[in-house]
Parts: structure tokens; sequence; C-alpha cells
């Protein structure tokens, strides 16, 4: 049976969500307070790049299946089930995450819900979050405690958003045991699609659902760090990380996936969720058993310094008026989306260093030039090449794996290449006449 929704928040998570639901079937009303994002969006434009959602969202705003409003008043008489899709980034000056976008959903929505509701959260929150915004509801809703929270932590990828949000690979229910109310029921006839093809479908307590999707992030976090301190090591002793991950990616147990060594990960979740899953276990007395959540943010972050520094060393020791070519500027491929991007933090740390850089990246120059004005956006790989001392690979985009080396070589100055995402074919640049660095290589 379609249910009515309402998704609160129009980002990459929450619009995704409010047009894969209509997909479902669903009646849905996305809301946000941003009068810009939804007036895009109402057109069926997506205010940010996400492969296939433009077609979905289109789709149904024209069959009138998705509307998108400003006004909660509006989506509180509409709809009975409810999503909270706002952002969680991290505070200003400390790891905590900031829950005053969650928090103002709660406050705005609650005293409009007259009749009985069920919200599901999908924000990625600290634990103990949702037990204390189901008691807040209860206290200002007027339908008392027959507006009923639970949580469903939302584990799309950017990139591959539709398909995460159309196909999940599990679902997650957190309900109060004590008081279970209805939460479970109108998940499973949201999702009823999903259970159909057999989906899993875990229904748990509160804290469990919240601290799934943080240790979930905390994990590919932890994995792709792994990987780049043994690259490290591989750079000290002449090893090669590539070949090491294939072949302890073969173990099962392992598996290759996020094995990828280079710039580290960045975005808005997996930097933002480990520090503030560190600092709620600190809040918790557990601070211990996150410690090393701690190495692992700085494995990550050494990454950017450590390209820095290559850069430096092969250009001869000063990057003074060198020109560097950097190519990507989102946090990864498939995105514009630039938040804490490695490619980003590296063009600018080159660029401060006195280099003239000039970037290029299919999507996200535009987010990239609201960051770091002062750097130089190149219109295409030629434009940002031409005459440069040294390119860096700086996020794995397919435009830049397809690059031939022997006709960018034509191009530039001096045929340098660092390929900080170890996504190029090393011997083939060095065939077509290029000092090729990879990440954790020999030549790194
Ligand atoms: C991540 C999780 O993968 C999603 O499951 C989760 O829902 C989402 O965060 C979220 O919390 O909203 P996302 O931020 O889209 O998704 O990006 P990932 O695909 O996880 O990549 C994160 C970063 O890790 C990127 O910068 C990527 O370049 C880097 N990475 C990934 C590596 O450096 N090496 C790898 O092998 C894989």
């Amino acid at each position: 049976m379609p249910e009515r929704i309402a998704v609160f928040g129009t980002g990459y998570l929450g619009a995704t969500h409010a047009a894969g639901m209509a997909e479902l079937g669903h009646e849905v009303i996305g809301v946000d307070i941003d009068s810009a994002k939804i007036d895009l969006l109402r057109r069926g434009e997506v205010p940010f790049y996400e492969p296939g959602l433009g077609d979905v969202l289109r789709r149904h705003v024209d069959s009138g299946r998705l509307r998108f409003t400003t006004d909660a008043r509006e989506a509180a008489e509409f709809a009975d089930v409810f999503f909270i899709g706002v952002g969680t980034p991290q505070k200003e000056g400390e790891y905590a995450a900031d829950m005053r976008y969650v928090d103002d959903v709660i406050e705005t929505v609650g005293p409009l819900l007259t009749r009985p509701a069920v919200i599901l959260g999908k924000s990625t929150v600290p634990v103990g979050t949702a037990a204390r915004l189901a008691e807040r509801l209860r206290e200002i809703a007027p339908v008392g405690a027959d507006a009923q929270l639970g949580w469903n932590p939302e584990f799309l990828r950017e990139g591959f958003a539709v398909e995460d949000t159309l196909r999940p690979d599990r679902l997650v229910i957190g309900v109060d045991p004590e008081n279970p109310g209805r939460i479970e029921e109108v998940a499973r006839s949201v999702y009823a699609a999903m259970l159909e093809r057999n989906t899993p479908f875990i229904v748990t307590d509160l804290a469990t659902s919240e601290l799934v999707k943080v240790s979930a992030n905390a994990f590919l976090a932890t994995k792709i760090s792994f990987i780049n301190a043994i690259a490290e090591v591989c750079e000290a002793s002449g090893a090669d990380v590539t070949a090491l991950a294939d072949a302890i990616g073969y173990d099962e147990r392992i598996g290759r996936k996020f094995l990828g060594a280079g710039l580290g990960f960045g975005g808005g979740c997996l930097p933002k969720d480990i520090r503030a899953f560190m600092a709620r276990a600190g809040e918790l007395g557990v601070d211990q058993a996150l410690t090393f959540l701690r190495e692992v943010d700085n494995v990550n972050m050494r990454r950017r310094k450590h390209v820095v520094e290559l850069a430096t060393r092969v250009v001869g020791g000063s990057l003074s008026g060198i020109h560097v070519a950097v190519l990507g500027a989102a946090f990864k491929p498939q995105s514009d989306d630039v938040r804490d991007s490695p490619a980003l933090d590296v063009a600018g740390s080159l660029h401060l260093r006195g280099a003239d850089v000039r970037v290029y990246d299919p999507e996200a120059m535009r987010n990239a030039a609201a960051v770091w004005p002062t750097l130089t956006f190149a219109q295409s790989i030629e434009e940002a090449c031409a005459g440069a001392d040294l390119v860096l690979v700086a996020t794995e985009w397919a435009q830049f794996r397809s690059i031939d080396p022997a006709a960018l070589a034509a191009t530039v100055g001096q045929p340098r290449i660092i390929d900080g995402r170890n996504c190029l074919v090393a011997q083939d640049w060095i065939d077509a006449g290029w000092e090729y660095y990879g990440m954790g290589r020999h030549s790194g």
C-alpha cells in the first residue's frame, strides 16, 4: 500500500531518499529550509551531481508523486511517515557532531503532529540520540505517544546513491523494545518491495541501530587506513602495495574492496563520523575502546602530506613557481562533493607552497572554486596540463584513467606524474617516457 511520506532534508541523502520512495510507489513530499534548493527540485533539477538521480526525480515530479516544499506544516498535514535526512556535520573546533539540524526537525514537526505518525531517522547520529528524540517528541506532539520515533540508518554511497537506495544490501530498523509501537509495521510497508526480494531486515533497539551505522563507517575507514599504513611500509622497503592488496584480498575474510591505497578517505561522512564516534565514546567513558580511530585518522591525513612532500621532491626541492596540474577535486569519482576532499586539500597545500596549481575535475569545479577561489581552474585535462612540470592524479575519474600517456606527454613541460590513487597502468606511462610515481609502490 502506498504510504504518504515526508522527507526532511534534501541534500545527497534526503533528495535521493525522497526520489527513491516515490520510485517505490509512495506519495512523497521533500522538505528543506533552503528555498533555492527547493525551487530547483520542484523543476526536477538536482542541486548536486549524482548519476541517475535526475531521471528518477523528474519522472516523479512530472507524475505528481513527488513534491517539494519549505513549509513543514504542509508536510505535516500531508504525511503519516516522516524521514529525517538532514546533515550532522562536525562541530566547529571539536570532534563531536553538530545535532542542531536533526533537533530542529523534531522541534518543528513535533508540535504539528495532530494524528498518529511514525518518524524514522536516517541521519548519522551519536548513540543515544534516538532515545532522546523519541522522548522529546512524545512531550511536544499534540498526539502524544502516538508520535513514534525509530531509527533507520542509511548506508548509501555517493555516486551510487540511487542504486543503493532502491536495492540496499540490508535494512536496519531501531525501535525502543519497551515501546515498539507501529514502527516495524510501517517500515515493512514502506520497504515492502525490498522485503519481497529478501533484503535482510534487521530490527533491533535504538542504540544498536545508531551504532551499526557509525561502526560500518569506522570499519571502512580503518580498512583504508590499514592499507595506507602498509603503503608507508612498502614505500620504505621497496615493496608494492597494489600487488600486496591483491594477494591479501583473495582471502575471503579480508576481501579486496576498500584496500585501495592512495590519498586516503575524505567526503562528508567517513572523516567526521570517526571523529564523532570517538567524541561519543569519550562521553560514555569508553574512549580507550576507540583510541585506534585516532590513528586511523592520523594515517589518513598523513597521505595528503606525503603527496605534497613527494611532489616537492620530484620537482627538485621547491614548489615555488612550479606548474602543477591537479586532476581531480572531488573526494571520489562520480561525485561533485568536495567536503574534506583529499584532492582539493592537496591542491590547496601545493598552492600555498608557491606552486602554480591548475585544477581540472569533470564535475566538482564549481564546489571547489567556492572553497578555494584562489586556485586556477582549467576547462579540460589538456588545458590544466599544458606546459606542466608535474601532473597529479588526485581523484580516480574514468576520464583520467583513460588518458593516452603519449598524447599527454606532448602537451606537458615535463613528463612527470604522481598517481595519487594508484589508478593508472604504471607501465603504460613509463613506456611513454613518463617519470611515474605511485602510492606505496617502488617509485613512490
Ligand atoms: C560512505 C560509506 O561507504 C557509505 O556506506 C555511507 O552510507 C556513507 O559514507 C555515509 O555515511 O553517508 P561515501 O562517503 O559516499 O560513503 O564514500 P565511500 O565510497 O565510502 O568513499 C569514501 C572515501 O574513501 C573516498 O574519499 C574514497 O576515495 C576513499 N577510498 C575508498 C579509498 O581511499 N580507498 C578505497 O579503497 C576506497
